[in-house]
């Protein structure tokens, strides 16, 4: 896994302050561990897979609520490298009432994640079986991750979360993917249509596997170009907040791939994942457990 790592300071409120205004928001602050690669490697590691994370923090007091969080998900950090200079970044979530959300990220130290470090850790992406990447570090950074994987025999699994913009980095990132996972706002800005149209543009133009999820209509995979799209309906569930339902879709994902599932039950653990976390506030902590994930995922 190679990715940002966030604190995530989250906030329930109706709407955000307009300019010139001062809103009051009651219910507290929560100062939670976050970031999509973060979320992901905690994802991945909950429903079984063994993940080191690569990833760039500050040098600041907020690095310890994320080392912390390393540890207590059992994940490797030995590449998470403390930048001197740059801080710890910090994403501004704001929860609204019917459990959606709106995210302001400062990236800091995530933003000098380099193909350089990339490298110093071509050991452990070399030895992992699936290799998943976001959106939240610089391209080139991914980029080199993808090759070095890719020259390995490494899965590439990418996430662009958020969408990068298009150019050369992009599509040659896209061809080196395996799997690419999107949702609607990306596969529309990187496949340019919605749905399973965006995701046959964009097949041709990487591994060939891409995922659109849809949120509350479920998702869609497109396998081959002749085959029809296979289709899934969301599980329904109390939805306490939206916050790293992607995060978990993708890190069970690459967990279920590591574990050799076949594509589809590999999407259907994942789509059970994603509906379990957002049954619970907040990105790492409401990411599920593998016992549950099962049970869900095999109702079908
Ligand atoms: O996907 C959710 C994540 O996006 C949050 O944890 C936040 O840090 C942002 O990166």
């Amino acid at each position: 896994m190679v990715g940002s790592l966030n604190v995530d300071l989250v906030v329930s409120a109706g709407r955000w302050p307009d300019p010139g205004e001062t809103l009051s928001a009651g219910s507290g602050v929560a100062i939670l561990p976050g970031g999509k690669g973060l979320n992901q490697a905690g994802a991945a590691a909950r429903a079984g897979a063994a993940v080191s994370l690569v990833g760039r923090i500050g040098s600041d007091a907020l690095a310890g609520v994320l080392r912390g969080a390393l540890a207590d998900e059992g994940l490797d950090g030995r590449w998470v490298e403390a930048d001197p200079e740059a801080g710890t970044g910090v994403a501004l979530i704001r929860v609204g009432p019917k459990g959606e959300n709106a995210i302001l990220v400062v990236p800091g130290a995530n933003g000098a994640l380099s193909g350089a470090q990339a490298e110093r850790a071509a050991e452990a992406i070399a030895a992992a079986r699936v290799l998943l990447l976001q959106g939240e570090v610089p391209l080139a950074a991914s980029l080199r991750a993808a090759q070095i994987g890719r020259a390995a025999g490494t899965a590439v699994v990418w996430n662009p979360a958020p969408a990068p913009s298009p150019g050369p980095e992009t599509e040659r990132l896209l061809a080196l993917a395996d799997w690419v996972l999107l949702n609607e706002a990306e596969v529309a800005a990187l496949g340019g249509a919605s749905g399973e149209e965006g995701a046959r543009a964009l097949a041709p133009r990487c591994g060939g596997r891409v995922v659109v999820t849809l949120g509350a209509e479920g998702a869609l995979l497109v396998g081959s170009p002749d085959a029809p799209a296979r289709r899934w309906r969301a599980h329904p569930v109390p939805v306490a907040d939206t916050v790293g339902a992607g995060d978990a879709f993708a890190g069970a994902l690459a967990a279920a791939l590591a574990a050799d599932r076949d594509p589809e039950r590999a999407v259907r653990e994942a789509m059970a994942a994603g509906a379990l976390a957002c049954t619970r506030p907040g990105g790492l902590p409401s990411m599920p457990r593998r016992e549950e994930i099962l049970r869900l995922a095999d109702r079908g």
